[in-house]
């Protein structure tokens, strides 16, 4: 959804945001970063995962920042009765009273309203996604995490997934909606109430993230599924938009949670996790210790033997 210039400003300095940024940064004051594909200046920063966390629009203001993955959805529809689950710190999502989830259809036959795992509500988020795009700034969808039990099994549980993601946090489509009733879900696009009112958009958020940290039980079939689709749905619907798949593998080579989907899909951008794993971190590079060797060349060898040969 696009807002006038004067809308945005306004509607910040209502909400008593940091209005005369925003203000500055539309006059052309400022000049926001922005993704560049291709480009090799992007800072991809996560957000929502932390304690005690600022606002996601507060590091929409930040020139430096030009992709922000929001984390996690930690749980699969397995796992979540039919719906993902998703949890996003502080500012991120709760449902009101009453209502905190969403009742998932079941999955695989067996409908365990305990399982229900996507909050209803997302209220900050809803705000500030608009706002940060308006900025610039790419706002992708992180999958998996360090913690969660999320899990894909074959091929039709990945297509599956994706023609839900699609359907609920991509482009606002209608007939998806009368098609799937029961999954009739846009989680980011209401406001803290159960009423359709101004405050409700329609956003389409600009990727997905791929932190998976799980080792796949069906050597990847259901992520690349996934990524695949997730690639035919944006290209089918909404061609001219630049929408991102980007991964955080560890930097273990051979990778045991990634690596089946990175040399079976393609990625437009990875962030290696060159840090937390001595044998190949960064900074041995500076600092080695007996063993270690950061693998970046061996990364690149990798990553061209598969599916993103060339593309990153
Ligand atoms: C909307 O969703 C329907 C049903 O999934 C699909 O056939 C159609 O291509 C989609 N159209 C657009 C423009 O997104
Ligand atoms: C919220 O809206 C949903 C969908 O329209 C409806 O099923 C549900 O009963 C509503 N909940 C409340 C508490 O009004």
């Amino acid at each position: 959804m696009m807002f006038s210039s004067r809308s945005l400003v306004a509607a910040t300095a209502a909400l008593s945001l940091i209005s005369s940024s925003v203000a500055a940064v539309l006059e052309g004051s400022i000049t926001p970063a922005t993704y560049v594909p291709g480009g090799n200046t992007n800072l991809a920063m996560y957000w929502g995962a932390g304690v005690n966390e600022q606002e996601l629009s507060t590091f929409c203001y930040e020139s430096t920042v030009d992709i922000i993955p929001i984390g996690f959805m930690n749980a699969f529809p397995a796992q979540g009765n039919g719906l993902p689950g998703f949890v996003a710190g502080d500012y991120g999502c709760w449902g009101p009273e009453g209502y905190p989830y969403y009742q998932g259809p079941g999955y695989d036959g067996d409908n365990d309203p305990e399982n229900n795992l996507l909050p209803s509500r997302c209220p900050n988020i809803q705000q500030d996604i608009p706002l940060c795009q308006q900025l610039g700034k790419k706002i992708l969808l992180s999958l998996g995490g360090g913690s969660g039990n999320y899990q894909l099994t074959g091929a039709a549980d990945g297509v599956a997934f994706a023609e839900f993601l699609w359907g609920a946090y991509g482009p606002y489509n209608q007939s998806w909606i009368d098609l799937n009733p029961a999954t009739n879900i846009r989680p980011f696009d209401r406001g803290l109430y159960n009423t359709s009112t101004s405050t409700d958009y329609q956003i389409d958020i600009d990727g997905f993230d791929f932190d998976i940290e799980l080792a796949p039980t069906d050597s990847a079939a259901g992520y690349i599924a996934l990524v695949n689709r997730l690639r035919e749905l944006m290209a089918r619907d909404n061609p001219s938009k630049t929408y991102i798949i980007s991964g955080a593998p560890q930097c273990s080579l051979p990778e045991p949670n990634m690596g089946d989907l990175i040399t079976g899909a393609k990625f437009d951008l990875l962030w290696i996790q060159f840090y937390n794993t001595p044998s190949c971190s960064a900074r041995e590079y500076f600092t080695p210790v007996p063993g270690g060797h950061f693998n970046f060349d061996q990364w690149v060898t990798f990553v061209n033997s598969g599916k993103s040969a060339g593309n990153l």
